[in-house]
């Protein structure tokens, strides 16, 4: 589809030989498509941050009840006192960076632009179907079960299974918590959505933006909606996020320690629409490099999804057919999601 790529392969090695001070025209998105500044939401405002230190005590119910409310009005929160490690952050994006520093020879052992692959060093979003390029590379991991995956994981950085072994586990922790909260929010067992994604998957997105020199015409992300049943997002220092809120992009401004969550598609399904996968994007700017680093967890691939047929009347009829993980994810990467839901597809 765009043929800078054949030769050119990933982003960060171009933006490093090249040091233009015009970006390649297949980065460069239709007027009426690129980021408005403008149409920006205020910066005094953002998400809900909800503090999962009291999910432990006496105020559980009113955390259960807080984050019922965020996924309800905006489908994106941040939390903070999640139980993993600043340490264990902090490491995580130290060798995210130093990945993405490492020679290009190095890296390019792990290049594939197969969404089938259970690693691979990508670039842009989907190369085989957009039709304009975004200012991006990524390594994407499958993550669990871990012993199934690790060792396909790059062994260079030298401690890099280590350290995002370790962000993987506690970060699974973590997303089942929330999913248990979220199960309860809906008036179902702690266990409800734990279950109906099967034996489960989690795969991770290692984001790397380089320093973009007209970050005006492009997008690190354009918009979309996570595939997946929940996403939690690690960023570091350099602001980029942004979030649909009300016909306007709102801002998340990174904030030490917290971690931001928002709904996929699949927890909209099994709530039968009342909570909402919303779209989001991820903007380059012209000084930094900016790291984050995405963690999907999903349904296995043989799980059936379907709405909670408690959340099922004549009121509220079924939002889409059941339709297996697999079927949906398989569509997901068929598309170009900058101009297509997959949800649309699956919707009665
Ligand atoms: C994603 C995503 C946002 C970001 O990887 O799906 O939305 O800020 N990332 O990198
Ligand atoms: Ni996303």
């Amino acid at each position: 589809m765009r043929s800078e790529f054949s030769n050119m392969v990933l982003l960060s090695d171009m933006v490093r030989r090249e040091r233009s001070s015009c970006i390649p025209s297949s980065y460069v998105w239709p007027k009426n498509e690129r980021p408005n500044l403008l149409e920006m939401e205020s910066s005094d405002v953002s998400i809900p941050l909800i503090d999962l230190h009291e999910m432990d005590d006496h105020q559980h119910s009113l955390v259960v009840k807080a984050i019922g409310e965020a996924c309800k009005s905006g489908g994106f929160f941040m939390v903070k006192n999640h139980g993993i490690p600043e340490t264990v952050l902090s490491e995580m994006l130290r060798i995210s960076k130093e990945y993405f520093k490492l020679p290009e020879c190095e890296r390019m052992k792990a290049y594939s632009d197969d969404p089938k692959k259970t690693m691979r060093l990508s670039t842009s979003c989907n190369v085989k179907t957009e039709k304009v390029a975004s200012w991006r590379d990524y390594l994407r991991l499958h993550c669990y079960p871990l012993k199934d995956f690790i060792h396909q994981w790059p062994s260079h950085p030298h401690s890099f299974r280590e350290i995002v072994g370790e962000y993987c586990k506690r970060v699974r922790e973590l997303a089942l918590k929330l999913l248990e909260a979220i199960s309860e929010s809906l008036g179902r067992e702690k266990k409800y959505i734990e279950e109906a994604l099967g034996k489960q998957g989690q795969h991770m997105a290692i984001n790397y933006y380089p320093p973009c020199p007209q970050p005006d015409l492009t997008f690190g992300l354009p918009g979309h909606h996570d595939p997946n049943a929940i996403t939690i997002l690690l960023q570091d220092t350099v602001p980029g996020l942004q979030v649909l809120r009300n016909g306007k992009w709102l801002a998340v401004d990174p904030l030490p320690n917290t971690l931001i969550i928002n709904i996929g598609n699949q927890i909209e399904v099994l709530s039968n629409g009342r909570y909402k996968s919303v779209l989001h994007r991820a903007i380059v700017n012209k000084d930094n490099e900016r790291i984050s680093v995405a963690t999907f967890y999903c349904p296995s691939y043989d799980a059936v999804i379907e709405p909670a047929r408690e959340l099922v009347d004549e009121e509220h009829p079924s939002i889409t057919k059941t339709f297996t993980y697999g079927e949906y994810y398989d569509q997901f990467w068929t598309l170009d999601l900058q101009f297509e839901s997959c949800l649309d597809l699956f919707k009665v």
